[in-house]
């Protein structure tokens, strides 16, 4: 029995922010944006529109693509770190949004590695044979985590004046994180198959919660109350982020799950045609290619079109590379991401 991807879609936000509207709310440059980090431009979502509805949008398209309508579809995984509300996750609003049966519908965080963990509970499904075709999508909507009231309006043209000095400053304080993020969903059908080659091969999945504070956002279940009118002024809910301790984990443990999984499935690393890396960063990218000694034009990368979307980036990059034929039928992808927790892994896939 093989997961089979039958079908792959997007949703973006029509906002394109280039580093140069960022420039002019914090202290900033395109030079640096570009040099550091690989982002020319993201896309900013409307106020209004969150992930569920970018899910939705990315869903519609891959179902489409897949010839399959909502009475097909046995249950869906919802991957992201920013949900439209606290509670409940976005599953339910994918079921109503889109007109589902009644069906199970699962929501799963793990961040950046949102996608890599719902592919493999994808195939684990299909494999027990609970289910055979589900929806799985990747999803995350940054925008409402940036300092959004000082002046991030003028990013999207709904507001034309200069920030205050204030503002500037304030903004100034984060620019390490909130220049790399962007909004975007991916989503794929994956169906049951019982004969040929393609499909899910094997993944290879790891957490490490020794040292959250690289990475996480504050307010939750352990504060009374779990959010304060002060922490959002103060900036206290906005990511924090150890950007270096980050970057150096990424460059290691994503090598190491890749070898990691060619070993548990008896493949060899000259064996995968194509490596799709988390897009976080496009010199983590680099050094990730460089320690598994990678060929350039078999690590397709689109952070210098969205930035960093979290569970968006693998299915965004998986669908354009389907889409403009750099991955073809046959070949051997891998998947590989790094995020908050850490979670990270990696995984197969023929197609
Ligand atoms: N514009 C201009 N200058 C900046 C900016 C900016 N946007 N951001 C930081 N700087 C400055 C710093 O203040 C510092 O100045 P200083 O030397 O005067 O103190 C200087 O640039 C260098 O800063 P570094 O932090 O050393 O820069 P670095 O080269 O490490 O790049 C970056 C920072 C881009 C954040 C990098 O560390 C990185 O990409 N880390 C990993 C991020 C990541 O992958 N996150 C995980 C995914 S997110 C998830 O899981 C949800």
């Amino acid at each position: 029995m093989k997961s089979v991807i039958i079908g792959t879609g997007i949703g973006v936000p029509k906002n394109v922010v280039k580093n140069d509207a960022l420039a002019k709310i914090m202290e900033t440059s395109d030079e640096w944006i570009r040099t550091r980090s690989g982002v020319v431009e993201r896309r900013y979502a409307d106020p209004g529109e969150g992930s569920a509805e970018l899910g939705m949008i990315a869903a519609r398209q891959a179902m489409e693509a897949a010839g399959v309508t909502t009475s097909d579809i046995d249950a869906v995984i919802f991957a992201t770190m920013t949900p439209n509300y606290y509670f409940p996750g976005n599953g339910p609003l994918v079921q109503a949004g889109m007109g589902f049966p009644e069906i199970p519908t699962y929501d799963i965080r793990q961040q950046c590695s949102g996608f890599l963990y719902a592919l493999d509970l994808a195939d684990t499904f299909i494999q027990s044979r609970k289910y055979k075709r589900l929806l799985v999508i990747g999803a995350d909507v940054h925008t409402p985590l940036m300092p959004w009231h000082r002046g991030w309006d003028i990013t999207i043209g709904r507001e034309d004046r200069e920030v205050t000095p204030e503002e500037f400053a304030f903004n100034t304080r984060y620019r390490d994180r909130t220049v790399l993020f962007g909004d975007g969903a991916g989503a794929v059908v994956v169906e049951a198959s019982e004969n040929g080659e393609r499909g899910f091969v094997a993944a290879k999945l790891f957490t490490n919660g020794s040292n959250i504070g690289a990475l996480y956002m504050r307010g939750g279940s352990h504060r009374r109350p779990w959010v304060t009118p002060e922490q959002v002024e103060s900036g206290d809910l906005i990511p924090d982020m150890e950007g270096r301790e980050v970057f150096k984990a990424a460059v290691s443990k994503m090598p190491e799950a890749v070898r990691a999984v060619c070993a548990a499935a008896n493949v060899d690393l000259k064996d995968i045609d194509m490596l799709l890396i988390h897009q976080a960063n496009l010199r983590i990218i680099e050094g990730v290619t460089k320690q598994l000694a990678f060929a350039a034009e078999k690590v397709p990368h689109n952070i210098e079109r969205y930035g960093n979307t979290t569970a968006g980036t693998l299915p965004i990059l998986f669908h354009e590379c389907m889409q403009d034929g750099r991955i073809k039928p046959g070949m051997l992808v891998c998947f590989t991401a790094l995020g908050s927790g850490l979670h990270w892994g990696a995984a197969l896939y023929r197609t």
